[in-house]
């Protein structure tokens, strides 16, 4: 059960849709991976379960499905920008979450890319750029967990693009 008053924990494993409902209350960020998916050209893939891992070495984490085209992208590449999205850009996370992306689509939206000195494609007018290079990768269940080491970070001003439940937030302060 998942809305449930008694003080009765279950004992068996929760279904998927109890799963995704319970893990749906914790409210994230949203980021958008980007990776060269062919020389000069960049594969982009809404993620919001980024989360960093070590300050010393800088290391952040990012789960991919198996069956995202951007798994054999970063199993190739080994490098891969994270771009965290302002509370403006969902359309731009909605862009990045279609299996497919129509170039017309991507110019309407205003998306740019930027390159680092070591070829790392980050998407332009976010609110943090990440460039980082694949340091591990572990295989679990259907996703596999990649650590990236940060190579470069870019802060810009702005406030970020919130998901929870579901659905896209925004940051409101406590009064
Ligand atoms: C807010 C949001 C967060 C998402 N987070 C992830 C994630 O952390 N990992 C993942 O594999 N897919 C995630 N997805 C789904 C992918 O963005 C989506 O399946 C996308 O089509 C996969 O891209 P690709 O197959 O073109 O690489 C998320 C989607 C949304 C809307």
């Amino acid at each position: 059960m998942v809305s449930s008053n008694s003080s009765i924990m279950p004992t068996s494993p929760p279904s998927a849709i109890e799963f995704r409902q319970a893990l749906g209350q914790f409210a994230t960020g949203v980021t958008v991976v980007t990776a060269e998916r062919a020389p000069g050209q960049v594969h982009g893939m809404t993620a919001s379960s980024f989360a960093s891992v070590s300050l010393d070495p800088p290391l952040i984490l990012v789960c991919v499905d198996h069956r995202a085209h951007m798994l054999a992208i970063l199993q190739k590449q080994k490098r891969f920008g994270i771009s965290i999205l302002k509370e403006h850009q969902q359309k731009i996370s909605k862009f990045f979450a279609q299996p497919e992306q129509d170039p017309a689509e991507e110019k309407e939206l205003g998306i740019g890319f930027r390159w680092t000195p070591s070829g790392i494609p980050l998407l332009e007018n976010t609110l943090v750029q990440l460039g980082c290079h694949v340091a591990a990768a572990h295989v679990s269940g259907d996703h596999t967990v990649f650590i990236g080491e940060v190579e470069s970070a870019e802060l810009h001003s702005g406030a970020p693009l919130l998901y929870c439940r579901g659905g896209y937030q925004r940051l409101a302060p406590l009064l």
